[in-house]
């Protein structure tokens, strides 16, 4: 019994290491290529590889982003994470103050803002500020404009992305509903294994309070910025983008005395975004959590009675 779970124990730690070897000798090559005059410039990996290249002539490609975003302390992380209404709130007044001039949120309604700790009047008079047009023309068959109500989305500052393109330079700002896990930057080994046991899960909002917080650095030797875009190491797909600093400290009064500076919301924003592209992260979690304490139970429990099923048995 115990030789055989060795066994498995050994074959799971081959099949593992299996990717490990296939990454040690990579680099190796590349290495080589970029001494070699007229090297690929496929072989750079990340910034250093672009920074060290400066001495020379070749530039190696660098590898986007620039920076890795740093890991922020979030209420919602971990299994027994919960949301704080309190920044959520918060991350709601600056999404409508500044963000909303650009980005929709098409996927959210003002009736899921109740999740938020608002009653139901105060959606009603949230919505009522908006004029939208009824999705439903009138008896005329003409489309008309009504003053909001909770089950409408959430109005787009543009008809559709071609609008916003056009009148912002040529790049559509994408739409907000679920940014928060459409990006995040790749860990790459070892950081992925280890995520599995610390939990880590928040790669969609430390990536968006790094874009928020990444702007006004200077960009190192050699690398280009398109007109009209703005350097930011954090950005995901290039070394900037179209998107120029949004948030300045103190553009966005809170009247629970958070601190009004661009980090502080950075991260409000980020953790609204993340509610808004998972708003039943909580319930998730704390359901799972049951389920893992049911099975490891059950297994407990299938265990001993396979042994006393068994324990007549000679083997
Ligand atoms: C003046 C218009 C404008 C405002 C205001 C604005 N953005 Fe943007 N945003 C853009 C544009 C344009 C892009 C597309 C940039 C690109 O792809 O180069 C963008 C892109 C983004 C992206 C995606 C980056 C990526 O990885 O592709 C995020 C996230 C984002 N904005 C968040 C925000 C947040 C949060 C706010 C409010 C604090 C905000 N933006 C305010 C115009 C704006």
């Amino acid at each position: 019994m115990k030789r055989r779970l060795s066994a498995l124990l050994a074959a799971l730690l081959l099949t593992a290491s299996m990717p490990i070897v296939s990454l040690a000798q990579e680099p190796a090559p590349a290495a080589e290529a970029g001494k070699a005059p007229g090297a690929a410039p496929e072989s750079g990996r990340g910034a250093e590889a672009a920074e060290a290249g400066s001495a020379g002539t070749e530039h190696a490609t660098p590898h986007y982003p620039l920076k890795k975003p740093p890991h922020m302390s979030w209420s919602f992380a971990g299994p027994f994470g919960h949301w704080d209404l309190g920044q959520l709130q918060r991350g709601l007044k600056i999404y409508k103050e500044v963000c909303s001039a650009c980005h929709s949120m098409n996927l959210v309604s003002f009736r899921n803002l109740t999740a938020l700790g608002y009653s139901d009047a105060q959606v009603r008079a949230l919505a009522a500020e908006y004029q939208v047009t009824d999705p439903a023309p009138n008896a005329q068959g003409e489309m008309f404009q009504r003053p909001g109500i909770p089950a409408d989305r959430l109005p787009a500052p543009f008809p559709n992305p071609e609008a916003a393109a056009a009148a912002l330079g040529g790049a559509h700002p994408p739409d907000l509903s679920l940014i928060a896990k459409a990006r995040a930057v790749e860990r790459g080994f070892p950081y992925f294994v280890f995520d599995i046991f610390t939990q880590y899960a928040e790669g969609g909002p430390d990536y968006i309070h790094g874009l928020l917080t990444g702007y006004g650095q200077t960009p190192p030797e050699h690398t280009t910025i398109a007109p009209g875009t703005h350097y930011n190491p954090y950005f995901i797909s290039g070394p900037a983008l179209a998107m120029a600093q949004p948030l300045t400290d103190g553009q966005v009064t809170f009247d629970d005395g958070a601190p009004q500076t661009v980090d502080q919301y950075a991260r409000d924003v980020a953790a609204f975004l993340m509610w808004a592209a998972e708003p039943h992260l909580v319930a998730r979690k704390a359901t799972g959590f049951v389920v893992m304490i049911f099975l490891i139970g059950f297994a407990v429990m299938l265990y001993l009675v396979k042994k006393r099923i068994w324990a007549a048995t000679p083997h």
